[in-house]
């Protein structure tokens, strides 16, 4: 089993940072299965790594649609039958978000569907096959955002960053590590928040600080934690971030 290829899905991985960590893995060996909800998109994604010389596939994952959740684990149980590697990156925002006083409630609701109730059913879906590798890591796309203590403290750089949805999405992504942290404690599965930093993507507009390239580090740090890996951890590329 030692030299035997890792297999990792990155769910959003066509484009922006969820792509660069599906490049990255593909370049570190890993056997790459490229999660998008469109199949021209995620086609292309699987044959752009595969023309660089990964080992990368599409399968076709809807975060929104719970019956292409349940497909993909199946060919991957059916392909594999196993999983090391899950990284919960695909994520929203929307233009409707804003302060809590009047940001769109659906907008909220549409946001934490996805970035939420998607990760954490993919998740469920993809554990069985997790618990079938000799040991697994998940990853899951936070922000700073998410931090309660970042969006209370007024002299943080975030502080005054106020969508209510996506910031709630990701707390509640948060929540979701220290939970499953907590009930895999004792296990081989590692699971952590990683927050990439400010990254020029469609998500961002392009503002921000780094390259998809740049951002895609951390989660793949945490993707390919060798033994005694860290869990239920919250980092930032400056270092552990405050809940
Ligand atoms: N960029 C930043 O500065 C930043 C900072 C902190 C955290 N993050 C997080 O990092 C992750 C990646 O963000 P990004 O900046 O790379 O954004 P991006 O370029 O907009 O890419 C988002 C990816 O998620 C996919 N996606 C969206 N909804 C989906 C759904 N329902 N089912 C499946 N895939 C779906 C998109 O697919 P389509 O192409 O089909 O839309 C795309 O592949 C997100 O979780 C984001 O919240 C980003």
């Amino acid at each position: 089993m030692a030299n035997e290829t890792l297999i990792a899905l990155v769910t959003g991985a066509n484009k922006g940072i969820g792509l660069e960590i599906a490049r990255q893995l593909a370049r570190a060996g890993v056997l790459v299965l490229i999660g998008s909800r469109d199949v021209e998109r995620g086609s292309a994604a699987a044959a752009l790594l595969s023309s660089e010389g990964g080992r990368a596939k599409f399968i076709r994952l809807d975060l929104n649609d719970h019956s292409s959740i349940e497909a993909a684990a199946e060919t991957i149980r059916t392909e594999h039958n196993r999983l090391d590697i899950l990284v919960n990156n695909a994520g929203i925002v929307d233009a409707e978000d804003g302060p809590p006083s009047s940001g769109s409630p659906e907008a909220a609701r549409r946001i934490i569907d996805t970035n939420f109730i998607g990760t954490l059913a993919v998740t469920q879906a993809m554990l069985p096959l997790l618990r079938q590798a000799p040991t697994a890591r998940i990853v899951n796309l936070s922000s700073s955002l998410g931090s309660l203590t970042v969006n209370g403290d007024p002299n943080s750089p975030y502080y005054s960053a106020r969508l209510i949805g996506y910031n709630a999405s990701k707390a509640a992504v948060n929540m979701l590590t220290v939970q499953l942290a907590a009930e895999l404690r004792g296990t081989s599965i590692a699971v952590n928040s990683v927050s990439p930093g400010y990254v020029k993507t469609d998500l961002t507009g392009h503002t921000g600080f780094m390259t998809a390239e740049e951002g895609a580090r951390l989660p793949v740090k945490y993707a390919l934690l060798g033994e005694d890996a860290v869990s239920g951890q919250f980092v930032e590329p400056g270092g552990t971030t405050p809940w």
